[in-house]
């Protein structure tokens, strides 16, 4: 079996995946002559060419306008739709969406219009393409903490309906101790807990987000890697990392995908899973990630099982959910 249908076999879980990263730029073009809206570039082509980002900060003001065309309950849907339409043709059996509410709640949209058209899609992912979803409410950390309250407050009544919350946007200079009361708040509604560290920012921005904010995986934490002590305790307690390659390289990380760092994470034992992050944004879905991935370090079949196996285990279903998912992916490991 050739290295791209391997990989499509295996059943995964996506992990870090912001639904508003998946917004192609045709996409983009439909949803803003449906709405009205006017882009900063004339074409989708145009569009594209702009995506050479310098670092994270120059990628989140690109993002953060093409969010603009997401206006209606409708928009939401048709957005994770085609997610989940890309995810099934790549293997994905479960994905956990981040969504960040504050970029459309500070243009007006309501929060219930984005939950409503988000879930609507999630329901409709599982009934008509057998995809599990979760979703997971992000606060922008280049925001307040108080902003990030109000959007709580915003979020309490459906709380049932969001399963955990996270921590995006700009991390240098909003060490995760700034949110260390609302994570203790979300902690208290009975919703799971990640953040993103070590992408930019430093490891000790991850050790702030396991002893203050009580997280259960960090998305990224590329950067552990800079502390021997902080791989032990990551080993130790088994706290997966959401790791994103092509997103790596495209806010350079790492300059190129050959010195990746996701291999030495994975011979060190911890718990590292693949994921796409923003996939509209670069260069490609989750299978994309696998790909390009393996040809760079030479991942074995063994490791890409592995890095399956991981996602599955990471994940927050539970483990009658999770069960089926891990005897299909021995199936397919055992045919390699
Ligand atoms: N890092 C921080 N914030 C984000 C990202 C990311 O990779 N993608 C979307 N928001
Ligand atoms: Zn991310």
């Amino acid at each position: 079996m050739d290295l791209k249908a391997f990989i499509r076999r295996l059943p995964k879980a996506e992990l870090h995946l912001h639904i508003e990263g998946a917004l192609e730029p045709e996409m983009m073009f439909d949803l803003a002559r449906r709405n009205g809206v006017v882009l900063s570039y004339p074409s989708v082509e145009a569009t594209r060419a702009a995506y050479a980002f310098r670092d994270l900060q120059s990628f989140l003001d690109i993002y953060y306008a093409g969010a603009a065309v997401l206006l209606h309950e409708r928009d939401f849907y048709d957005l994770a739709m085609a997610y989940f339409h890309r995810a099934r043709a790549d293997g994905v059996v479960h994905a956990e969406l981040f969504f960040d509410p504050q970029t459309h709640t500070a243009r007006g949209v309501a929060f219930e219009t984005v939950l409503a058209g988000l879930e609507r899609a999630a329901q409709d992912a599982e009934a008509l393409l057998g995809i599990s979803s979760r979703l997971i409410l992000c606060f922008l950390r280049h925001l307040s903490e108080a902003e990030a309250f109000a959007t709580l407050e915003l979020a309490r009544p459906h709380h049932h309906r969001i399963h955990g919350v996270g921590l995006d946007s700009s991390e240098q200079g909003h060490p995760p101790a700034k949110f260390e009361r609302v994570f203790a708040c979300c902690h208290d509604l009975g919703l799971r807990l990640v953040a993103h560290a070590g992408e930019e920012g430093p490891p000790a921005y991850v050790w702030e987000a396991l002893d203050r904010l009580r997280i259960e995986r960090i998305d990224h934490g590329v950067r552990a890697a800079e502390d021997p002590a902080l791989v032990a305790r990551l080993v130790r307690e088994r706290i997966p990392l959401t790791v994103c390659p092509l997103s790596n390289v495209r806010l350079r990380v790492f300059p190129d995908l050959a010195r990746h760092n996701l291999k030495q994470l994975l011979d060190r034992g911890l718990c590292v899973t693949l994921n796409s992050d923003d996939p509209a944004y670069f260069g490609g879905y989750i299978g994309q990630n696998f790909l390009e991935a393996a040809e760079a370090l030479g991942l074995s079949r063994s490791d890409l099982v592995t890095l399956a196996r991981n996602s599955l285990q990471a994940s927050f279903v539970t483990d009658a959910e999770r069960a089926p998912w891990l005897a299909q992916l021995e199936t397919v490991a055992g045919e390699s």
